[in-house]
């Protein structure tokens, strides 16, 4: 079988290097994408007076069954089928015959080809997006369940001062705000249409680029018809993006991956979102979240091997460009299941408030204690310099700091009154903690709404 482009070929391409040159395993996925941008070329070829209205109305239903045929599987791939976009023509024209031919005036597939990618990363931004927002909708319930249960909160893994459960989830939260604003960032780079570029140096008929682009979603065209077919930025865009979401669900396996060991203990994964293992019959593994932790290095992997592709190339379309899908694709696949997963696994999550009340031990009072002298008066730098030295003499004798007397504090300091001891309480450590961002319930119920209102408003 002849290729599309074979006529200043004496002979056909080595077997090796047309599989080597292909793209179609991978790029079949921009089937849909590929009839879509195709029906609009042809559409806009008879405003250009290229087609009449007769010739485009063939092509475009003959284009829709093409589709149908992609779509439910019927359609025959051929050997010599190179990429989704011949394979999409070579069937058209043996449908219709010479005016299929007739398509792929003014145009290339470097231009089509970075339409068609573009189209399919436009969707995917809105489903990732979707998925996001519900991600962030298991967290706030999680959150709101439990906005009040205290429990340690930590610096350098170490006993910090007191937070709670909701402060805790919360503060997961937000950093999907921030990676549901890149991603509408990506998706508006990526709505810029490069239809009508051509091969490198634009289309030479009167194509109305802007009319291609109101049909197709688009909501700008490109301005250089070189920046056109070269540009990759919306899909190293996406890639970052991608890899934030990453990094960010990674971060929060990582800890949960710590809050269900037996030393913590503070929260029981589902059995459902768990695993066993085939020797030791006790074990119940958080193999979800360190498998989302280790696909975060997957997608970094994709961010880092495409920016590596581009960096270099001269402007217009290079074949390294076919290098861009994969990495794309693949990132797509795995956010549809990290991001899922995770909200199961919230929504099916068990706390444990005894085994987290169990580590409120006094030592996350300290801040408290020192807090509690400058109210006396005291310049906080000396105030927590007494403080370590009330500690030391709770190491010292082997006792929590709250076994200690007023004579005891007393010896530190004589700023200590009586009522010292009231610090020793959690609830007024969390309440005092009232600006906004902190633990008291005031705050917390305020940062709560505040998720709640930073939802997207529909999902997609
Ligand atoms: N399969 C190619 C890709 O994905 C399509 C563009 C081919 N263009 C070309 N001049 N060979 O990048």
């Amino acid at each position: 079988m002849s290729k599309l482009w074979g006529g200043r070929f004496a002979r056909g391409t080595d077997a090796l290097v047309h599989e080597f040159n292909a793209s179609l395993r991978f790029d079949q996925r921009l089937a849909a994408q590929d009839i879509a941008g195709s029906q609009a070329w042809a559409r806009g070829l008879v405003a250009a007076g290229v087609l009449t209205q007769a010739e485009a109305d063939t092509i475009v239903a003959g284009l829709a069954q093409v589709g149908e045929e992609l779509a439910d599987g019927r359609f025959q791939f051929h050997p010599a089928d190179e990429d989704i976009h011949t394979a999409v023509e070579r069937r058209l024209t043996e449908l219709l015959g010479p005016v299929g031919g007739k398509l792929h005036t003014g145009r290339s597939r470097n231009d089509q080809v970075a339409t068609d990618f573009r189209l399919w990363l436009l969707d995917a931004c809105d489903q990732v997006a979707s998925l996001l927002t519900d991600l962030q909708q298991a967290l706030i319930a999680s959150a709101e369940a439990n906005l009040n249960l205290p429990m340690p909160g930590y610096t350098h893994l170490q006993h910090a001062q007191p937070v709670t459960w909701g402060h805790w989830v919360l503060s997961h939260f937000w950093p999907l705000v921030r990676d549901q604003e890149r991603l509408a960032q990506v998706r508006q780079r990526t709505a810029v249409l490069p239809l009508g570029s051509g091969a490198l140096a634009g289309t030479a008929f009167p194509v109305d680029r802007q009319a291609l682009a109101d049909e197709l979603g688009f909501t700008a065209v490109s301005q250089n018809s070189l920046d056109g077919v070269s540009d990759r930025d919306f899909a190293a865009d996406f890639l970052y993006a991608a890899t934030m979401i990453g990094l960010h669900l990674s971060r929060v396996s990582e800890q949960l991956v710590l809050f269900s060991s037996s030393e913590f203990g503070f929260v029981r994964l589902d059995d459902g979102y768990s695993t066993g293992s085939s020797l030791m019959p006790q074990k119940k593994n958080p193999d979800t979240l360190e498998l989302t932790r280790g696909k975060s290095g997957r997608l970094l992997g994709h961010l880092v091997g495409l920016l590596t592709t581009l960096k270099g190339l001269p402007s217009s379309y290079d074949k390294d460009l076919q290098e861009d899908k994969e990495p794309v694709f693949d990132t797509f696949d795995t956010l549809s299941l990290i991001i899922p997963i995770m909200a199961g696994l919230f929504r099916t999550l068990t706390l444990r408030p005894e085994k987290m009340a169990q580590q409120l031990e006094p030592n996350l009072l300290a801040t408290d204690l020192a807090d509690y002298l400058v109210k006396q008066g005291v310049p906080f730098r000396q105030a927590h310099h007494l403080v370590g030295e009330v500690v030391q003499l709770a190491e010292n004798r082997g006792v929590p700091l709250t076994a200690l007397t007023v004579a005891d504090l007393q010896s530190v300091s004589d700023k200590f009154g009586v009522e010292a001891a009231a610090v020793f309480n959690f609830a007024t450590s969390l309440s005092s903690r009232s600006s906004t961002g902190g633990t008291s319930p005031e705050a917390l119920q305020a940062q709560l709404k505040a998720a709640q209102a930073a939802l997207p408003k529909h999902g997609r």
